[in-house]
């Protein structure tokens, strides 16, 4: 909390998934893979697929409306809207789309791209402007649609993403409610996960030449994307707890981005937390990015698992490489 005496709670969260569903089973006819291998190496069975007609905006429109909802206000009580995606409808940003679409029409609305940790990161962000009494109500969004950009005849990545999105509202209150964070970085292994521009040259007038191009697919080092989940979530999640005062035993759930079911039990073993707290939906859903911490955190919210005062230890963390943690109380 900062010394104007602003702390931050979450009031209200939501969510939406497309209807398709992508099985374990329709992969193994796409590439050289089983529905066994799969569900060993990293718990998933599904994952929501967005169809040609459904877009980035349309999903986060249902899931703000969700949020806002649940934290009892309305549209036009919101101040401020960042949309945590790195699959935007739209490369100029679709946070103002996502304004339009639910009529929150007194929030300055932008972008914010930390891949799979951007949730994390936007959720941050969000209790910067709060604390410093800037905005009062934060709708913070993350949503992807990393379908349209994964190498479908890429065993070793297709298998991995789903599409989603997830909201919550972030309101002003004097009892603080987000207990500590971290956010890192690491540009050095910048290569182990892209979703890179190529661009060939064109001529243009005289010696002029330009980039003219598209984004490739998603290209991934899966055994170091790993081996770095492994090693730095538990070591933020730590560090987060001290500055919280809080041990492992005062944590009632875990909730990680959702990348690889053996990554998140690896993290809990490490800290100490039973495998019981962690938050999961990695079977129904996959990995969606920035997506994937509020969709986990709605589920368990609606279907009451997740009550009022719990303590809530959060970590996201991917391409970048980024990572960070929260440890907040939800309501
Ligand atoms: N189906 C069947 N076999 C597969 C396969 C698939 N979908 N993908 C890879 N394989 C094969 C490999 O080719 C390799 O074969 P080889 O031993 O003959 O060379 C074998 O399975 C083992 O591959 P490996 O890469 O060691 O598997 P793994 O246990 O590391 O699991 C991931 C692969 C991708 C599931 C795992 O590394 C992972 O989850 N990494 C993190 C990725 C991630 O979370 N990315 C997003 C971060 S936000």
């Amino acid at each position: 909390m900062n010394n104007m005496g602003v702390g931050m709670a979450i009031t209200g969260c939501g969510s939406a998934a497309p209807e398709s569903i992508l099985t374990n089973d329709h992969l193994a006819q796409m590439v050289d893979t089983s529905d066994e291998w799969i569900n060993i190496r990293t718990g998933m069975k599904n994952r929501h697929i967005a169809s040609p007609s459904e877009s980035l905006s349309q999903l986060s429109a249902v899931a703000a409306k969700g949020a806002i909802a649940m934290a009892g206000i309305s549209p036009t009580d919101i101040d401020l809207i960042i949309l945590a995606t790195s699959t935007p409808d739209d490369l100029f940003g679709s946070a103002c789309r996502i304004q339009g679409l639910i009529g929150a029409t007194n929030a300055v609305a932008f972008d914010l791209t930390a891949a799979c940790s951007g949730f994390l990161f936007a959720l941050i962000t969000a209790s910067q402007f709060i604390s410093t009494g800037m905005y009062h109500n934060v709708l913070v969004i993350g949503a992807d649609v990393l379908s349209r950009w994964v190498d479908w005849s890429d065993r070793t990545s297709c298998i991995l993403f789903g599409d989603g999105a997830g909201a919550v509202v972030c309101q002003g209150v004097k009892d603080n409610r987000l207990l500590s964070f971290g956010m890192y970085s690491n540009g050095s292994q910048n290569d182990s996960l892209n979703l890179n521009y190529h661009g060939n040259g064109k001529p243009l007038v005289d010696n002029l030449t330009v980039q003219h191009g598209s984004y490739n697919p998603i290209t991934m080092n899966g055994k170091e994307v790993y081996r770095f989940a492994v090693a730095k979530v538990p070591e933020a999640i730590s560090k987060t707890m001290f500055q919280a005062n809080l041990t492992a035993d005062d944590i009632d759930w875990l909730l990680l981005h959702q990348a690889n079911q053996r990554i998140m039990d690896a993290v809990a073993k490490r800290l100490n937390i039973a495998q019981s707290k962690i938050l999961s939906n990695i079977a129904e859903y996959g990995n969606t990015s920035a997506a994937s911490i509020p969709l986990a955190l709605d589920a368990a919210v609606r279907d009451g698992r997740v009550k009022p005062g719990d303590i809530i230890a959060a970590s996201g963390f991917g391409a970048g490489l980024t990572w960070g943690s929260a440890i907040f109380k939800w309501g």
